[in-house]
């Protein structure tokens, strides 16, 4: 299926508007997200690929090397292979212990190692996953990740988890290709970087658009009480504190949805696709019927009443943070 492309930035990839997450790929580890079968992730990468999705996001760190070496698993035998984004900055140790640590020697490291896992001669969109514990300044590893690209290891370059502030010192020292903020209905913080990211020609794929499945209408308060022990998400903030809020948040898309003939995840997705400034968004799944459930937000238009109706819910629900509208 073909499926509409945009320009990521100024580089010179056209991708989708909805790109494949792999962190629960990932499997168990400290951030995984319960039991996740291995045969089914793959399934789910191939499927999305299948459907014309042509980019997938995963990180070193998602299950510690484990989530890359399940894309490469699932992209085998694939001629015209979708992008492959990772991202480098969170290292850890042989009791798996974890780090944000972006240091030029570090940074070297780990993209030898991704691209021996990920099986790849080249990586799309090479990525620094967080901004590093310690007080390493940004344009030290941003030189050196712009020294990968001129090197060819990697074909562009972004940010994930960065400040606007951080954003502007990296692009003094290169170009900033795409940036990886966290936005959903729930999460509008990143607002402001998105702005910087259309006002400097940057391309935005933003994470969790979904909230992480929050927002897909497939939660509730005994669905959160029951997930395992082993999902992040019994530790996360936004599926405790303020749970109501955000599941009649949810509730209020199921009408736009049914109007669409789409599931309330593929609304979710949508609007953060037409929020200005946003490129793409990395959208998650575990099972090959989930894509088919996000999937059509790749070409949903959502209409100025569909967008007036779902800015009213999140006013009425007071669910989430950030501003409500651009
Ligand atoms: N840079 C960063 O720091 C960062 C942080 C977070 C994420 N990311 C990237 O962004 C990607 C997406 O984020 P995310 O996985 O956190 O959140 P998401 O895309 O908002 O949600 C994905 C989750 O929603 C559920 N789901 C998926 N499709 C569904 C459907 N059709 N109906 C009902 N439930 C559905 C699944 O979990 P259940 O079935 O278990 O509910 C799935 O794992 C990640 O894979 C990763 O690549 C990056």
């Amino acid at each position: 299926m073909t499926l509409p492309t945009v320009h990521l930035g100024t580089t010179d990839m056209e991708i989708t508007r909805v790109g494949f997450g792999a962190w629960a790929a990932g499997g168990s580890w400290e951030y995984g997200w319960g039991p996740q079968n291995d045969e089914e992730s793959i399934t789910a990468i191939r499927h999305a690929v299948e459907e014309g999705v042509n980019w997938i996001d995963t990180a070193a760190v998602y299950g510690l090397g484990h989530s890359e070496e399940i894309v490469a698993q699932a992209l085998k035998g694939i001629a015209d292979r979708p992008y492959v984004f990772t991202k480098c900055g969170m290292i850890w140790d042989d009791d798996g212990e974890i780090s944000r640590v972006a240091r030029p020697e570090t940074i070297r490291r780990e993209v030898e190692a991704s691209l021996r896992r990920l099986k790849v001669e080249r990586i799309d969109l090479y990525q620094v996953h967080q901004t590093p514990d310690d007080d390493t300044p940004v344009e030290m590893y941003w030189e050196t990740m712009a020294e990968l690209k001129q090197e060819g290891k990697v074909r562009a370059i972004g940010l994930s988890n960065h400040s606007a502030l951080r954003l502007e010192k990296a692009e003094q020292v290169a170009h900033v290709d795409s940036l990886q903020p966290p936005f959903s209905l729930i999460d509008r913080t990143c607002a402001p970087e998105i702005d910087w990211c259309a006002r400097n020609g940057a391309g935005v794929i933003v994470y969790s658009p979904m909230q992480s499945g929050l927002l897909t209408g497939a939660f509730s308060r005994q669905r959160v009480d029951s997930l395992p022990e082993d999902d992040w998400r019994r530790r996360s903030p936004d599926f405790t504190g303020g749970l109501d809020a955000n599941l009649a948040l949810a509730d209020a898309l199921r009408p736009v949805a049914e109007r669409h003939g789409v599931s309330q995840a593929a609304v979710a997705v949508a609007w953060t696709l037409a929020w200005p400034g946003v490129t793409g968004a990395i959208v998650g799944a575990r099972r090959p019927d989930q894509v088919d459930g996000w999937l059509p937000a790749a070409s949903l238009e959502l209409t100025p009443e569909d967008l007036g109706e779902i800015a009213a819910a999140v006013e009425r629900t007071g669910a989430g943070r950030g501003p409500e509208h651009p």
